[in-house]
């Protein structure tokens, strides 16, 4: 089942990808063109944010299989780097992602004009785009894995 949840942990994260450019690129193009905020300015954003909650939630799931798996528990994995940046980094860089899609949402929809809406998704988005693709286990890496499950 572990095996399974892997698997789709791997996908979704292109998933996320794709969601996080649409998003950041509608976003941009809003500011600087001076557009009108839309609810399909808004359904973009909710689309990223809902993409990037599932892979928490399912990523939340497999750490704690992960921590519960490590010989030595916790404390060992603290010791090696590879199985820290599991236990830690890229725990850390994915809440913070998170955090940071669902503060540009707030912020956007607490805004007084179309352009402070547009720009808050875009400087927000941004952000937490560039921590998720720091905190991916990418192949090349000590600690990387595929760039799609290896079945
Ligand atoms: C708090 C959020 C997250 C947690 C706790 C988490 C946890 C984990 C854990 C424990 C593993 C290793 C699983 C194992 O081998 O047993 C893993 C792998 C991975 N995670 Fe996450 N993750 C989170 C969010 C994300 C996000 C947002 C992305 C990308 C958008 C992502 C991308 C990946 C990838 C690509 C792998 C490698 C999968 C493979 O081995 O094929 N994770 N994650």
């Amino acid at each position: 089942m572990f095996e399974a949840l892997i698997v789709l942990h791997n996908v979704l994260r292109w998933l996320v990808l794709i969601a996080a450019l649409v998003a950041i690129v509608n976003a941009f193009s809003g500011w600087f063109g001076g557009r009108r905020w839309t609810r399909r300015d808004a359904r973009i954003g909710v689309l990223f944010a809902i993409a990037m909650d599932v892979q928490v939630l399912l990523g939340l799931i497999l750490w704690v299989r992960f921590v519960l798996v490590v010989p030595g528990g916790f404390g060992a994995a603290m010791g090696n780097p590879g199985l820290r940046f599991f236990a830690i980094e890229h725990l850390v860089g994915m809440l913070v992602a998170l955090a940071l899609i669902h503060l540009g949402q707030v912020l956007g929809r607490r805004a007084r004009s179309d352009a402070a809406r547009f720009r808050s998704n875009a400087i927000f988005f941004l952000v937490a785009t560039v921590v998720i693709v720091a905190s991916i286990p990418w192949p090349g890496l000590r600690y990387g894995r595929a760039l799609l499950p290896v079945i």
